[in-house]
């Protein structure tokens, strides 16, 4: 039988073993951090030279990059002065009225409407008597028969129409929609003052439709 001359052997064992050194020098250098940055064949923009987060600035005495907000300063258009449009007080009590910047009428009742159906509705009910279909799921997996579902626990969204609502004034309502109360989150991050107010007004309107006096 031919026989394989050694040296061959030998050689591609050779070759073999330097065949693997470049992937090993790859994943060991790629393992190991550098304070260099990695090759780059095109810059573009990617380099600049600037101030990170975090890191020291000789520049300014305290020698941080990262300034701090010069007292007083107000970013454009969020200064929030106006008390009864941004926190529902007026002379020092919630107010009872719409911001000065506002109409009540049609228009806004209807935006109210809409705006209380997206955020409200589903808890409260389209008529606000805390019958919504989240609140009607969640009283479903409370009341099963082996015990709460996946040990779900709930607090009922409370009746627009309870006693405790009814007395409150469109300032007030304007703020629980803001801040949230108790186990209900707030909604000034996702809906915009105005809104608030409209779905403060419209609050206001669904109370009146049901709790109609004869002599009103
Ligand atoms: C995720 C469910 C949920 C949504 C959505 C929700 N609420 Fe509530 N709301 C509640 C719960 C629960 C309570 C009762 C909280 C408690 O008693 O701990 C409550 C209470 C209230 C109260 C009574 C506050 C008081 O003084 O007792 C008002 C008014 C109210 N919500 C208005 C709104 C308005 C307006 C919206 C829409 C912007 C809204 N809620 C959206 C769950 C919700």
């Amino acid at each position: 039988m031919f026989k394989l001359p050694r040296i061959f052997v030998y050689i591609a064992m050779i070759a073999t073993v330097i065949a693997i050194l470049p992937p090993l020098v790859i994943a060991r250098a790629r393992a190991t951090p550098s304070p260099n940055r990695p090759i780059h064949i095109f810059w573009d923009m990617d380099f600049q030279p600037k101030y990170k987060t975090q890191t020291q600035n000789p520049l300014f005495a305290d020698g941080r990059s990262m300034r701090p907000v010069v007292e007083h300063a107000v970013a454009q258009g969020e200064a929030y002065l106006d008390s009864h449009m941004y926190e529902g007080v007026l002379n020092g009590d919630w107010a009872t009225t719409l911001p000065a910047s506002m109409k009540m009428d049609a228009a806004l009742l209807a935006r109210g409407q809409e705006r209380f159906g997206i955020y409200c509705s589903a808890c409260h009910g389209y008529a606000g008597f805390g019958d919504g279909a989240v609140n009607q799921r969640a009283m479903e997996l409370v009341a099963n028969v082996n015990g709460p579902v996946n040990g779900t626990t709930w607090v009922a969204a409370k009746s627009l129409h309870d006693e405790t609502v009814r007395t409150q004034s469109m300032g007030q309502v304007f703020n629980t929609i803001t801040h949230g109360i108790r186990n209900m989150a707030g909604y000034g991050a996702q809906i915009p003052a105005a809104d608030r107010w409209a779905i403060a007004a419209y609050v206001k309107a669904l109370q009146l439709s049901q709790d109609a006096q004869a002599s009103n």
